[in-house]
């Protein structure tokens, strides 16, 4: 009798770490949406990353297939990762992941490149590419633009170094690196959050400057960001 009573609690908790599990493997489109209080917890529970366990997983995954060797991407159809920081690539891969980044083609081949991948080998992978050196810069000796440095106070644009950088090294936050990145990868990217098609900036904070932007600014940025040399 007094078995029986056990074992039904333990009956039902079986039950319910099963659900749990079977619920943890579908697909993602019924959880909660992601609000920026709860991003800044993931954010803030990021795992330290072991960056040698990050570049075996570069390679075992098959990261490096696409984005080269040390996180230099040989061609200019995927981004750099040298150099990142690694809050903004692990929010990058969990944005992927969690479809929180989609909506083109190349967000879903990222979307099955990470896969499976977990939160701790996320933040080794992030610390492998935050360890390697910055890459150099994209020939080309552009302007700064003022809207770098001052924005445009009379269409509410911030400036992008109060973010990214004085030198687009990545700033606050998981503000990420900008410097010596492909400048198409960068206007696309422009291009997305103008047409609100990337919503992963939390707040808003990239659709909305991008949207004051014109298509030639967004090229000009590109190339000013892409000729800067990404120091480490
Ligand atoms: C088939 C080629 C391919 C493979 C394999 C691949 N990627 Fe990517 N990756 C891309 C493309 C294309 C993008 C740009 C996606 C977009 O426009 O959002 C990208 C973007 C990223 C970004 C975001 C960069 C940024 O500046 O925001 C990260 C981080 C990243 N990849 C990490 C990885 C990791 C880690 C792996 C292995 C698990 C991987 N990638 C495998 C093609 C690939
Ligand atoms: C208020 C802070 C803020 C300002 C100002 C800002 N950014 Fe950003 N930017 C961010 C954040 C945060 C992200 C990462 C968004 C995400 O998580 O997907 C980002 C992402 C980007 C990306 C995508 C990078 C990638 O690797 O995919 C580009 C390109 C970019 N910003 C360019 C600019 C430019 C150009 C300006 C100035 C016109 C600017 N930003 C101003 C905060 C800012």
């Amino acid at each position: 009798m007094s078995m029986m009573r056990l074992r039904i609690p333990l009956l039902v908790s079986a039950v319910l770490v099963l659900t749990h599990l079977v619920n943890a493997e579908e697909p993602k489109k019924d959880r909660a949406p992601m609000t920026p209080a709860i991003w800044r917890q993931h954010l803030a529970s990021m795992p330290n990353g072991d960056p040698g366990r990050g570049e075996k997983l570069h390679r075992s995954l098959f990261c490096a297939s696409c984005h080269g060797d040390q996180g230099v991407a040989p061609t200019a159809n995927w981004p750099h990762l040298a150099g990142q920081k690694a809050i903004a690539t692990f929010k990058a891969l969990l944005d992927y992941q969690q479809g929180t980044r989609s909506g083109t083609a190349s967000a879903d081949l990222m979307k099955d490149a990470a896969d499976g991948v977990m939160p701790q080998e996320m933040a080794d992978l992030a610390a492998f590419y935050a360890r390697q050196k910055g890459h150099d810069a994209m020939p080309g000796k552009p302007s700064v633009p003022l809207l770098v440095r001052q924005g445009d106070p009379k269409r509410l644009i911030t400036p992008c170094a109060s973010c990214h950088g004085a030198v687009g090294q990545g700033g606050r936050f998981e503000a990420g690196a900008l410097a010596g990145q492909h400048a198409g990868y960068l206007a696309e990217a422009l291009k997305e959050f103008k047409a609100g098609i990337r919503k992963s900036d939390l707040q808003g904070s990239m659709r909305q400057p991008s949207a004051q932007l014109t298509d030639a600014e967004i090229e000009s940025l590109a190339t000013h960001y892409a000729g800067q040399l990404l120091k480490k």
